[in-house]
């Protein structure tokens, strides 16, 4: 009889185990997903792709386009510093170092992008560029050097006016 027992219990109680294990798992998933954050570098990835779609809107005159992509790499760039204030060995504040380095290009290159003017918009999309790679350097990130994209990786967006 005993022999018996024991292995039910065993059962029993590895079902049991089982049971916390599976609501354990889900729970700890819930939590990942409410928390989860895209790290700096990802913030950056994106703002990486916005850069190129600003260069090939412009490019194609898509004057609405590249008022659209600055306004989406000035956002994903406030959200980079609002979800990582501090990053790593950087001493300064993340939200000050994007304000004081992109505020003034992104600014200038808004008004180009008003004024539709073609030239304008590359001379202030070449200073944006250099700005990114300033900060980066600041920041002991400079191994990453943002360039003008020489050809569009975006070929499932269409650039160029519908007008
Ligand atoms: C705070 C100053 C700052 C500014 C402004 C900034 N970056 Fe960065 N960038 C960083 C830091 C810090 C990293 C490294 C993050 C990490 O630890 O992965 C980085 C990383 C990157 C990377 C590498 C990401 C990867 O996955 O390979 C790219 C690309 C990049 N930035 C593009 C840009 C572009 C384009 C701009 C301008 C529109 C820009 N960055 C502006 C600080 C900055």
């Amino acid at each position: 009889m005993k022999t018996l027992i024991f292995p039910l219990s065993l059962v029993a109680a590895s079902a049991l185990l089982v049971g916390c294990a599976h609501r354990h798992d889900e729970q700890s998933s819930e939590q990942i997903q409410q928390n989860f954050v895209p790290g700096l570098g990802e913030f950056m990835a994106q703002t990486a792709a916005r850069h190129a779609k600003l260069w090939f809107a412009g490019q194609a005159r898509n004057w609405p386009l590249a008022a659209y992509e600055v306004e989406e790499l000035h956002e994903g760039l406030e959200d980079a510093g609002r979800y990582h204030p501090s990053h790593k060995q950087i001493k300064e504040p993340i939200p000050s170092l994007i304000a004081a380095h992109m505020d003034q290009p992104l600014a200038k290159l808004e008004q180009a992008i008003a004024a539709r003017d073609p030239q304008a918009f590359i001379e202030n999309y070449d200073k944006l560029t250099e700005a990114c790679n300033s900060c980066h350097r600041q920041t002991e990130f400079g191994f990453n050097v943002v360039v003008r994209s020489t050809s569009n990786p975006f070929t499932n967006q269409a650039f160029g006016t519908s007008e």
